[in-house]
């Protein structure tokens, strides 16, 4: 028979293309030592009798181990286990110090805080290649409401749930071709920015303070100390700068002080007001997670993270210069 070429890295790749959750086995060897790894070739088998099946690489460290135990455990990890992940990702490591571990079924280590563990007793082992395959029955399970870890193309990843039926936006005109339209990513980014914003200025307007003024307390909150023109560098790129005016206003409402002939900074009711202004942001983020799920809101972040990063234009800055928080 001819011999077909195969790519085995073509073929990991495509592999790759199959996302997955990530989990963490574990159990006992005989003489009662954990042992545990990082895999994602965990999936489900059958639902009556309750069913799941993971693969171990003939080369792992734990093969002996794996292959003696009556029982293992499966513990899908939630986003924020990605250094746990890690950690039992390598060989030969003390995986399971600084571990927080929990009461099981049987003596095999269960891992707390995870998004589900299965609790299994292994009914078969079958060999799969480079792999050992091993099939369990599920004694038990339980599950939290964390967002799970992914994996793709061999990265971490986050997932955003796309609902079921599309956004709806169909209250708004159809804009008309070539014109902005609603999936134009500055509109998108800037519509979000403002319908955040308005929510923020109901609370300045009991005030009486301008966005403008928002921003210069919100840096004022970071540096302690600043003159106009270092204060108007920070806010250079929202296209809002504070005038001689607006700090005289500010000085008026007890919320800054001159420091000297130049500098100003935060009075004690200035800061109250700033943290008044973070708790009322922070509660507008909760009820966002309640909306749109935490998982969502925590991909969301990160991409905006990522975007805040690749755009950067070389602002100052405002966390790492001299004056630190307070
Ligand atoms: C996301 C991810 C998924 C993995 N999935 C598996 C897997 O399903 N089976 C496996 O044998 N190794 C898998 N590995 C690799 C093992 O975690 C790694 O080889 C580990 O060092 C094995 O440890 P051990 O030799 O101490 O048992 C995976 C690694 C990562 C980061």
């Amino acid at each position: 028979m001819a011999q077909v070429e195969f790519d085995n890295q073509a073929f990991r790749q495509a592999l790759g293309s199959f996302t997955t959750g990530v989990t963490i086995i574990t159990a006992n060897a005989p003489d009662g030592t954990p042992v545990g790894l990082t895999a994602n070739s965990f999936n489900s088998v059958s639902l009556d009798p309750p069913m799941v099946l993971w693969s171990l690489a003939k080369t792992s460290l734990s093969v002996a181990a794996f292959s003696e135990a009556e029982h293992w455990n499966v513990h899908v990890l939630s986003q924020h286990q990605q250094d746990l992940s890690n950690s039992f990702a390598a060989k030969g490591e003390d995986k399971f110090s600084g571990t927080k571990l929990e009461t099981g079924i049987s003596s095999a280590p269960l891992i707390a805080d995870c998004s589900a563990r299965f609790q299994c007793r292994n009914m078969v082992t079958h060999d799969g290649g480079d792999h050992l395959i091993f099939i369990g029955e599920v004694l038990g399970f339980d599950h939290q409401p964390l967002p799970p870890l992914v994996f793709q193309q061999g990265q971490y990843a986050m997932t955003a749930r796309k609902p079921w039926e599309a956004v709806n936006l169909s209250s708004e005109p159809t804009a008309p071709e070539c014109s902005y339209n609603e999936d134009l990513l500055g509109y998108l980014l800037g519509r979000s920015h403002f319908q955040m914003l308005y929510r923020m200025r109901k609370v300045f307007d009991e005030q009486a303070l301008e966005d403008s003024h928002f921003f210069a307390l919100s840096v004022m909150n970071i540096q302690q100390k600043l003159d106009l023109e270092q204060l108007n560098t920070h806010l250079d790129y929202t296209g809002h700068s504070v005038s001689e005016d607006d700090m005289k206003f500010l000085v008026s409402q007890d919320l800054i002080s001159k420091v000297d002939e130049e500098s100003y900074q935060l009075t004690s009711s200035g800061r109250e007001t700033s943290l008044h202004h973070i708790a009322q942001a922070k509660a507008i983020e909760e009820e966002l997670i309640d909306e749109l799920g935490v998982g969502d809101v925590m991909a969301l972040k990160l991409l905006l993270k990522r975007l805040i990063h690749k755009t950067d234009p070389g602002l100052p800055d405002l966390w790492s210069t001299q004056d630190k928080p307070l």
